[in-house]
């Protein structure tokens, strides 16, 4: 059994066998986080997706604080590691199997160089993870538009997908509905709207599209939910 806990935006939270992991804990800043970065006192990994600001948020910080493992791409964990901070580098394609289960990192069609003052830092290719703990599939796709790799999924059996709906940057509703036909989860939570006026998205529109096909759970930030 894994608890999943919804931080607002692209933020969760997953408790299970034995661990505490964070992915893409932008909070600070964040106007629909609902957890600050000093709530977080025992995390043992932090995965991010890729390096733009509204993933990486507050990584360093927590991971600093917490001694949590960071779990990124291989130029996103040079970044971080040169900050002294515990890194796990993989690719897209990898996996690995942590002491609570196996994640795959999987594609996502977008970028990743990381803005530091007026400069940008390349951060590699960004992804998403397949986590395979705790008798579930959960899926996070991280940002990304629809991409015909999804189809790859529907044979994992994902448990739970976690996808981008709020257009612009990522897929819109109705193109995140044909990604829910390509995987074919068992349910899915939409993610990453209306933080910014440009990903302002309905919900409700997305799941009466979605239809009886695959449940669709509407977190709201705070909202923590059980997969098995
Ligand atoms: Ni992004
Ligand atoms: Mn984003």
């Amino acid at each position: 059994m894994v608890r999943l806990r919804y931080l607002g935006h692209a933020a969760f939270e997953l408790k299970g066998e034995g661990a505490v992991i964070l992915v893409d804990p932008f909070l600070r800043g964040n106007r629909s986080a609902s957890a600050a970065p000093e709530d977080f006192d025992k995390v043992d990994y932090i995965f991010v997706t890729h390096g733009h600001g509204d993933h990486i948020g507050d990584t360093a910080e927590i991971a600093r604080r917490t001694g949590a493992t960071v779990v990124a791409n291989h130029e996103l964990s040079h970044y971080f590691g040169k900050q002294g901070l515990k890194c796990h580098s993989m690719h897209i394609g990898g996996s690995f199997t942590f002491p609570f289960g196996r994640v795959k990192m999987t594609v996502a069609l977008h970028g990743s160089d990381i803005q530091e003052g007026d400069g940008m830092i390349p951060g590699g290719n960004p992804c998403g993870f397949l986590f395979n703990m705790g008798g579930a599939k959960i899926y996070h796709a991280g940002d990304t538009g629809l991409t015909m790799d999804m189809q790859l999924l529907a044979p994992e059996g994902v448990t739970i997908a976690l996808l981008p709906i709020g257009g612009n940057y990522v897929m819109d509703i109705r193109d995140a509905v044909r990604a829910v036909e390509f995987i074919k989860p068992e349910t899915v939570v939409p993610i990453h709207y209306d933080t910014f006026p440009v990903i302002e998205a309905d919900p409700a529109e997305f799941a009466a599209l979605v239809g009886e096909s695959t449940k669709v759970v509407m977190m709201k930030s705070g909202d923590t939910l059980e997969v098995s």
